[in-house]
């Protein structure tokens, strides 16, 4: 990624928005409840708010202006009308998550079973993102969510999801009761339609109940299965580079069967290109997006997060509220197989870009006692092409933070785990007096692998969500602060 400028200014916003088109929130024909209404809830705001502050630095606002331009002065035949606005000022401001009840027209309408993988406790919220995308028909599974998609829509879903981790599109599924059957069903596969020996290749396996001996020697089957048929058609075998891979393919097995997916995303979703300082214990950018989902922060409202370490939730809530998509600066994997149409990606990404927001409405802050981690996040901010108003981060102490605004929201993923030590808990109680001494009115959520947190605070939760931070088993603990009725 270039580096930003150094001299920035905050922006102000030059165009009237329009009116909202195509509120997912609206279409809503069942009463929502739970997590699904705070998703939905939080979708509505994003997409209703028109925003008033600081935002995007000045050089991503000329790259959003040159990329309207292009769209302006080049309407060439693969664009598509439903992702494209940038000839209506009215539709260059509606929202960022446009909803399609149709699949984008394209030259090639192959439809293909898709899975978007997630962490854990995210599956809900990701299948309410994926249809508020378009993807009608999104079912939430394991770890992820199964839809239906034609090329067009799997680069879509890989440049707007902010909670997938990959998505994956289906090749080949078939029974699998030895290792020779995972060999045939790679070797039946026509690899060549994706990539040839000129790629280079990874293949993973994970499995559920599988009953095969040697999880590793699968996955050499399949991966001898693609080389097999590649140099049967192509006289040659890809190379395999575990590293930096040309093409990824996903074998998943379960007791019976064999699944074959091509990886579409290449390196991992949550990979959004701007993290380079880690901070002591950071947590991933699609975890921290669907922090947000689940409390239902509203992008308008005020966001406090008082151990922000290296900054991640707040970097997200300000791209959530900007409506910048998660993977608009970076690569994918789908790039780089065969036949990839750059001139479409291209305008699928200047209309993305086209409709990014400049201007930030509430104020986003973000506290840490450690004075590195507040440099990280600073950092981060950079990279992330923000402005340095956009969030302010600072050195402190959660104890003694003062609430930015009246009410809002604070989401925080405070100290816990192996890795940091939770020990105090005079801290807790400390913490737990400030907040209610000083955020009525506000929603705190908090997640931890200390389920007896709440007992700590003195705080009675009013839901908990369980998900997974990596291996470690997680509540996002959501408490309302008001004046009376919380004292457990
Ligand atoms: C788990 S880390 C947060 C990581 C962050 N979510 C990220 O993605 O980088 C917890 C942070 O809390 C900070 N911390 C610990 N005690 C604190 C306190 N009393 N006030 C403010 N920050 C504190 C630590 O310095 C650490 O950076």
């Amino acid at each position: 990624m270039t580096k930003p400028e150094k001299t920035r200014k905050t922006l102000t916003i030059s165009r009237r928005p329009g009116p909202v088109a195509d509120n997912p929130a609206t279409e809503q024909k069942r009463q929502r409840t739970g997590a699904r209404a705070r998703q939905v809830a939080q979708l509505q705001r994003e997409q209703g708010k028109r925003h008033t502050a600081q935002g995007l630095t000045d050089s991503r606002q000329r790259d959003i202006e040159s990329s309207a331009e292009i769209i302006h002065s080049d309407p060439g035949p693969s664009h598509d009308s439903a992702l494209h606005g940038g000839s209506n000022p009215d539709v260059a401001d509606a929202p960022r998550i446009r909803r399609q009840t149709r699949a984008p027209r394209t030259r090639n309408t192959e439809v293909f079973r898709m899975f978007a993988s997630c962490p854990q406790g995210l599956e809900e919220v990701l299948t309410i993102e994926l249809q508020a995308l378009g993807f009608d028909d999104a079912q939430a599974g394991r770890a992820g969510c199964h839809f239906h998609a034609d090329w067009t829509g799997m680069q879509r879903a890989n440049l707007y999801s902010r909670l997938a981790t990959r998505i994956l599109l289906q090749v080949a599924e078939g029974p699998a009761r030895s290792e020779d059957d995972i060999l045939e069903l790679a070797r039946s596969t026509p690899w060549e339609r994706w990539f040839g020996p000129e790629q280079s290749l990874r293949v993973d396996t994970s499995a559920i109940r599988s009953p095969m001996q040697s999880l590793q020697y699968c996955n050499l089957r399949a991966k001898d299965g693609i080389c097999d048929r590649l140099r049967d058609r192509e006289g040659a075998r890809p190379d395999i580079d575990t590293v930096r891979p040309d093409a990824r393919v996903h074998l998943f097995l379960t007791e019976d069967s064999a699944t074959l997916y091509l990886d579409t995303s290449g390196e991992s979703l949550f990979k959004r290109g701007w993290r380079l300082d880690k901070g002591e214990a950071p947590i991933r950018e699609n975890l921290a997006a669907g922090l947000l989902a689940l409390s239902g922060w509203d992008p308008a409202a005020a966001l406090l997060d008082p151990f922000c370490g290296s900054g991640t939730i707040l970097i997200e809530a300000a791209w959530i509220a900007l409506g910048v998509p998660a993977g608009i600066w970076r690569p994918f994997g789908f790039e780089r197989l065969r036949n990839h149409d750059a001139r479409h990606w291209r305008d699928l990404k200047d209309d993305a870009r086209a409709h990014i927001r400049t201007q930030l409405e509430s104020p986003l802050v973000g506290v840490d006692l450690d004075a590195q981690a507040i440099e990280a996040a600073k950092s981060n901010l950079e990279r992330a092409w923000l402005t340095p108003d956009s969030i302010r981060f600072e050195v402190g102490d959660a104890r003694n933070t003062a609430p930015p605004a009246d009410s809002g929201w604070i989401v925080t993923n405070p100290p816990y785990g192996q890795r940091l030590d939770t020990d105090d808990t005079d801290m807790w109680r400390a913490w737990s007096q400030a907040l209610k001494r000083d955020f009525t009115d506000w929603q705190v959520d908090i997640i931890t692998s200390d389920l007896s947190l709440p007992q700590k605070l003195r705080l009675k939760p009013l839901r908990r969500h369980p998900l997974y931070n990596g291996a470690l088993d997680c509540r996002l603990f959501s408490f309302e602060m008001v004046k009376a009725g919380y004292r457990s």
